[in-house]
Formats: structure tokens, sequence, C-alpha cells
């Protein structure tokens, strides 16, 4: 089995003040880097700041400063934002780095020397916000499909042969199935393909946001050339030969949709083209409303995920985020529906079963695991070895980034517990028959070890403050330790509450 694992977020524009689209692709994304070490995988999560191009160089203009200040102030918010996030990100790229202006100056010599690429003209719609080129037939009354405003531009550029990869590409596609996920945004991509694909212009000359193209510095790079280029750079293509023969291709690229085109399109092309390993999955998540409403600063309802955490608290968030729509759709954010997750959810359900057991356990078992003598009956054994399967459900179910699925798995798991402590009743066996009530604790016990085990990767806190009250060893802590179960005589702590009920 290949054990290691490259998972990157999206780089994100620091001009922009960080907000919860930025968040759910970081938490997305972390959940998968959790997800792998936990399965004993040698795990490399990347995210960072994408700091060239006119966007931002326009957003230094505004502020009056020069563009490398404005980068150096703003991309510490998202700095920021990861910690807050306690991300468990490996790097953070800049792309105003001299390590990633090394590695797209080196890509721009590998496609220039296999012939990718000639010097021409541009002509045609520039979209500042959505950095990207439109022709006229591409346009709706007059604005780019995203709603953004278009400029005419008219400058010498180079190109890249993209028209050259339109077959191979669509040959990709069609031998890996699963590369581009979900299927419906699969089949947007083919059929964008399948409708032809023209040259793309890859430098420009009209500012000089960005980095030189080697040999004719009038140039800079394309700003999505440049900014796919970081998922490389930091893996080592033109610094560290034996990292990135370890990291490359990437196992997953996490990208919201309205990016997927050049994700799933330009970068497999420009790659191919330079004779390097295609990623092994993009995968597109939707997009996120609030209250039903497109989010946007000018009707003013951006979320603010710093604020957002501060109410609800990052692990209440996180399983919000990843548990309330399928990966891959649309959803819209509800405050009311938030509430009612960690009440129901986090507070009742998960919250009660744990804290139930482990004062009870406590307070009657001497502070310790209890012993079972082995004297299980079918019920108590279904209970703690149905782990085997849903640990097999779950693995399969990360495969395909089913991730709310998996939430489900768990949920049942925690509602079978708490079902098994009505039906027992240990309460009533206190005075009446203690190696019974015993046993039935011990099975309480092994399974909330289990279920924070895997919980980890959704909600890291949480899950430690579970493990930790079993004394779970930090060593004891991976999938592979399920197949294990928790000794008796083992010292439980007195738990504090997981998750404060939240009043409407
Ligand atoms: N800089 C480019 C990405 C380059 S990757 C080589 C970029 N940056 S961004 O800051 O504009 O957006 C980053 C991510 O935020 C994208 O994946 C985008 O889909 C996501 N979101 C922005 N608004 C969003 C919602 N309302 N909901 C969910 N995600 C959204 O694009």
């Amino acid at each position: 089995m290949d054990k290691n694992f490259y998972i990157t977020t999206p780089i994100y524009y620091p001009s922009a003040k960080p907000h919860m689209g930025h968040a759910y692709s970081s938490i997305v994304a972390d959940f998968f880097a959790r997800f792998k070490r936990i399965q004993g995988y040698n795990v490399f999560f990347l995210t960072g700041t994408d700091e060239h191009g006119q966007k931002v160089e326009i957003a230094a203009k505004n502020k009056k400063i020069n563009p490398l200040e404005f980068v150096n102030q703003v991309s510490k918010n998202f700095e920021k934002l990861s910690n807050l996030l306690n991300l468990s990100n490996n790097d953070f790229i800049r792309t105003t780095e001299n390590r990633h202006k090394a590695s797209c100056q080196k890509l721009w010599s590998d496609l220039e020397k296999s012939g990718n690429i000639y010097l021409d003209k541009y002509s045609g719609w520039y979209s500042v916000r959505d950095e990207a080129f439109f022709s006229e037939n591409e346009l709706l009354n007059g604005k780019a499909p995203t709603g953004a405003d278009v400029e005419w531009v008219e400058e010498p550029s180079y190109f890249f042969r993209l028209s050259n990869w339109q077959d191979e590409l669509l040959n990709f596609y069609e031998e890996n199935k699963d590369f581009i996920l979900p299927i419906t945004r699969k089949n947007e991509v083919v059929s964008f393909v399948k409708s032809g694909l023209k040259d793309l212009s890859i430098s420009r000359t009209s500012f000089n946001w960005g980095v030189p193209v080697p040999n004719n510095e009038k140039h800079i790079m394309y700003v999505w050339l440049d900014a796919l280029t970081n998922y490389i750079t930091a893996s080592g293509y033109s610094s560290d030969a034996n990292k990135f023969e370890t990291f490359w291709p990437a196992d997953l690229h996490v990208v919201g949709k309205d990016i997927l085109r050049f994700h799933a399109v330009y970068w497999p092309a420009f790659l191919m083209a330079a004779k390097l390993p295609l990623p092994k999955r993009v995968f597109a998540h939707g997009w996120w409303t609030n209250e039903g409403e497109k989010i946007s600063k000018s009707i003013g309802n951006v979320i603010d995920p710093v604020k957002l955490i501060e109410d609800f608290g990052l692990d209440q968030v996180r399983y919000f985020l990843i548990r309330e729509v399928p990966f891959g759709n649309d959803g819209d954010f509800s405050k009311k529906n938030l509430i009612q997750r960690i009440n129901s959810d986090l507070a009742n359900s998960l919250g009660n079963l744990f804290q139930r057991v482990i004062s009870f356990s406590v307070k009657n078992c001497d502070e310790k695991v209890p012993n079972h003598e082995n004297k299980f009956t079918p019920k108590d054994q279904d209970l703690i070895d149905s782990i085997n399967l849903e640990l097999n459900q779950i693995k399969k179910l990360i495969e395909i980034q089913k991730l709310d699925d998996c939430l489900k798995v768990i949920w049942t798991k925690i509602s079978n517990s708490n079902k098994y402590i009505d039906e027992q009743a240990p309460w009533n066996l206190k005075t009446t028959d203690q190696k019974r009530m015993n046993v039935i604790l011990y099975c309480l016990i092994e399974s909330i070890r289990q279920i924070g085990i895997l919980l980890q990767p959704f909600v890291p806190d949480t899950a430690s403050k579970i493990l930790d009250s079993l004394s779970v060893d930090n060593k004891e802590r991976s999938f592979a330790s399920l197949k294990d179960k928790i000794k008796t005589g083992v010292f439980l702590k007195k738990p504090n509450q997981l998750f404060p009920r939240i009043n409407e």
C-alpha cells in the first residue's frame, strides 16, 4: 500500500477578508489530513495564499501601499485563520516566496522546451475578479458568466497550446473515472473540454505584479499558472527531488466548484505538457448560502468564521459544516440548524452518552474501567464488535469523500450505545448484580473509546477530551488500535461537559 498522502486546499487570495467559504475548504482538507494520519499514512497537508495578479495589485493600490507590503500584511489574516481553525497543515505557502518563483520558472522552461508555449497577441475580455479570460460568446449581458465585470485586453502574450491537449485530457478522464468528483461536476468538465479548447493566454504585459517569464521580463506569468504551480513548489519540484518523489502526485486537491475548471482542465494539461504525473483526484465542493441568500459583500451577509467560532466553538462549527450537506452539494448556513445540530447531535446524543457512562463509572467503579470476566451476552458483543464493520464502512466512504455519511455511521453507533444503556439500565443493578453492571459499563466505555478514536478527524478537540478521560495513550489513538480493547483497571477521569446546550 502506498503510505504517503498529499492533500491541498486552494491557496486563498489574501486581498479579501477570510470568510466561511475559505474556512470550509480548509476544514474539509484538514479532516482528510487527520483521517489519513490516523489511518497510518505519512501525510503532507498544504495550504497558503495566492498573492500575485491584478486583483491583489488593485487592492494594494486602493490601500496606497506597494503590493509586497500589502500581501505581507494581509496574508497574516490567513495564517491566523489556519491557527484559529487548528489546521494540521505541514506547510503554508505564499506565492511571493522565492522557492515558488523558482518553481514557476522551472515549469515555464519545461513547457517551453517541450514546445507548448508560443508568443502572440491576446485580444479579448478579462475579469479581474475571476482572474480569467473570456471570449465574446461566453459573456452574459456584457459580464463574465460569474457576474463579474470584464475589461477589454489587447496585449502581447505567450500562449500555452491547450488545444493540443484536448484528446489526451478526454482520454485521461475516461481512464480515470474518479479523477474529478462529484460525477455531476465531472460531466460539466468533460462537456466543456469536448466543446473545444482554445490555446490559453499565460502571460500579461499591462501590469507587473507576478512572476517574470524567464528571458523576457516584460511579461509576467498568468496568475493561475503561477497559483496552480504552488502544489508542486511545496512538494519539492525545483528544490527537493526526494520529497517530490514521495509526495507528488497529490492524492487530493480540495477546491470549490467555481475553480474546478482551472484544476481539472488547465492544471492536468500543464502537467502532461511538462511530462509530470497528474494528481489523483480533484474534488469540487459546493457553495454555502447564508439563510437562503447568496453570500456577497454587497448584500453584507458574509459569514465571519472568527465570530462563528467564538460564538459556537470550533468543533461545533466543524461538525455542522461536515454533517449538514452531502460533500459536493451546495449548502445553506442557518443559525437555527446549527443550534439544532449542536443541541441534538452533540449535546444530547454524544454529550449525554459520554457524561452518563463516565460519571456513573467513576462513581461506582472506583474511578477505573471495571472487570468484565469475559461474561458477554450477544448484545454486549454486538456493541463492542460492530466496530470492525463500522471502520470498514468508514474507510470505504472516505475513499470517495462521502464525509457526511461517515458521520452518520458514527452517530448510529452513538445512538446504539444510548439504546443499549437504556435497555440494560446499569443503575438498577447497583445493589442487585454488580458483576453484570460492571460488564455493561465495560462495554459502554469500550464503545466510547471507539467513538472517540473515530471522531478525531471530525472534532479533534472533543475526541481528545474523550480519549483523555479514558486515559488512552497518545500512541493508542490510531485506527489500528481499534482492534484492541480497553483494559480493565485503567484510570477514568471525571468528565467535563463536552458541549453546553445553546439557548435558541
Ligand atoms: N486563489 C484562488 C485559488 C487558487 S488555487 C491554486 C481562489 N481563491 S479564493 O480565495 O477566491 O477562494 C478560495 C476558495 O473559497 C475556493 O475554493 C472557493 O470555492 C471557496 N469559497 C468562496 N466562497 C464560498 C462559499 N460561499 N461557499 C463555499 N466555498 C466558497 O479562488
